[in-house]
């Protein structure tokens, strides 16, 4: 019998029966409402459940209020009222038991199907390994940073202003060819050093300065165990007043200690840069010698690393700062020749190969 169908005789019942007439219907409906909720199988069946005899509005038990305790006759009212919130608060609670026990049978499902074997070897995430050029930046940053300097950056495609001509080497100057340089488009090019950051910091920003600038530089080279069309540099300046060659050389002397060790000595030698007057070239005593002269110093016992110098008071004309009451140095040379004789590596190629084989070795 249709359950819809098994409430109207209910409820014509209820027209006529006596209390033990009542309560005999109302067991019929009981056994009806266990009978389905034993045939539940999922979690929506039993959402479905609910909404059919327990929903707010429309639900048979719910409805039952209007539709069964209203006509019932006077005397009866008491015991069908009563019945009536047995038979809902059954249907709640085996509702509820019916549930757990889905839920738990659908937990048991899930962990057969996702069983856990500890005894599978684990995924492997491969870990990655810092880049030796990035280590020896960020160690380079690290030993300037602990002297008070900031790190900025300059843009890869400069202007020829920037990289040339603020910088003391006008259109036509034979200094321009000891770089060869990649142009773009019009006055564009991919930097060749990352001097122009001098110029671009002190246009934004007045002195003191101390500043490092490491980065990406580019140049017209055949590639081969020295050379790279990409290469990086790190540039480094200090603007104040009374700045002298002697804060220079002890500035970098310490930097190499602290970079390759105590033992090394500095050695400065007079050179030309258009942006540094006057100019020279740092030396290191070679780290594999320690200055006795091997195949690596070519017999010298130094290694060539940095150029540097006093900055040319000709640039501060360019970044409007006064010449008379400031001085400067700067020094710049190539963090890749830093981190090949730090790791001993023979072929600057090897750093940009991206062979992992190689490349896992720094960590
Ligand atoms: N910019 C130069 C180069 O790429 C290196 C250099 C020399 C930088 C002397 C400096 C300096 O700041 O003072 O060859």
């Amino acid at each position: 019998m249709k359950v819809e169908e098994q409430v109207r005789q209910t409820l014509e019942g209820l027209g006529v029966g006596d209390e033990a007439g009542v309560a005999g219907l109302f067991d019929g409906l009981r056994t009806q409402i266990e009978r389905e909720l034993a045939g539940l199988a999922s979690a929506d069946a039993g959402e479905q459940f609910r909404i059919r005899w327990l929903g707010r509005k429309q639900g048979l038990l719910t409805a039952a209020n209007d539709n069964w305790l209203k006509p019932a006759p006077p005397a009866l009212k008491r015991a069908v009222g009563r019945l009536l919130n047995e038979v809902k608060r059954q249907a709640e609670q085996s509702l509820e038991a019916r549930r757990r026990e889905l839920d738990a049978g659908s937990e048991t499902a899930r962990l057969a199907v996702q069983r856990l074997d500890v005894t599978l070897p684990g995924l492997r995430r491969p870990i990655g390994a810092r880049h030796p050029v990035q280590i020896v930046i960020d160690e380079v940053q690290e030993i300037f940073l602990s002297m008070g300097y900031s790190v900025e950056e300059g843009p890869e495609i400069e202007s020829d202003y920037y990289n040339f001509e603020a910088l003391n080497m006008p259109r036509e100057h034979p200094a321009r060819d000891t770089q060869a340089t990649l142009y773009v488009a019009g006055d564009y090019l991919l930097r060749t050093h990352t001097s122009p950051v001098q110029i671009r910091t002190m246009e934004k920003m007045q002195p003191p300065l101390r500043v490092i600038a490491p980065g990406r530089v580019y140049r017209r080279d055949n590639p081969d165990a020295t050379h790279s069309f990409m290469f990086h540099q790190v540039e480094g300046f200090a603007v104040d007043t009374n700045i002298t060659f002697c804060d220079l050389k002890g500035t970098l002397d310490y930097f190499f200690k602290r970079f390759y060790g105590e033992q090394v000595q500095t050695r400065f030698r007079p050179s030309f840069f258009p942006f540094t007057e006057p100019s020279a070239e740092v030396d290191i005593s070679c780290i594999f010698c320690s200055g006795a002269g091997c195949r690596k110093c070519k017999q010298s016992g130094w290694i060539e690393l940095f150029g540097a110098g006093m900055i040319d008071p000709a640039l501060y004309g360019f970044v409007k700062y006064d010449e008379r009451k400031y001085s400067g140095f700067a020094f710049g040379g190539g963090i890749d020749r830093l981190a090949m004789l730090r790791y001993g590596i023979e072929d600057i190629q090897l750093l940009f190969q991206g062979d992992l084989r190689f490349l896992q070795q720094f960590r």
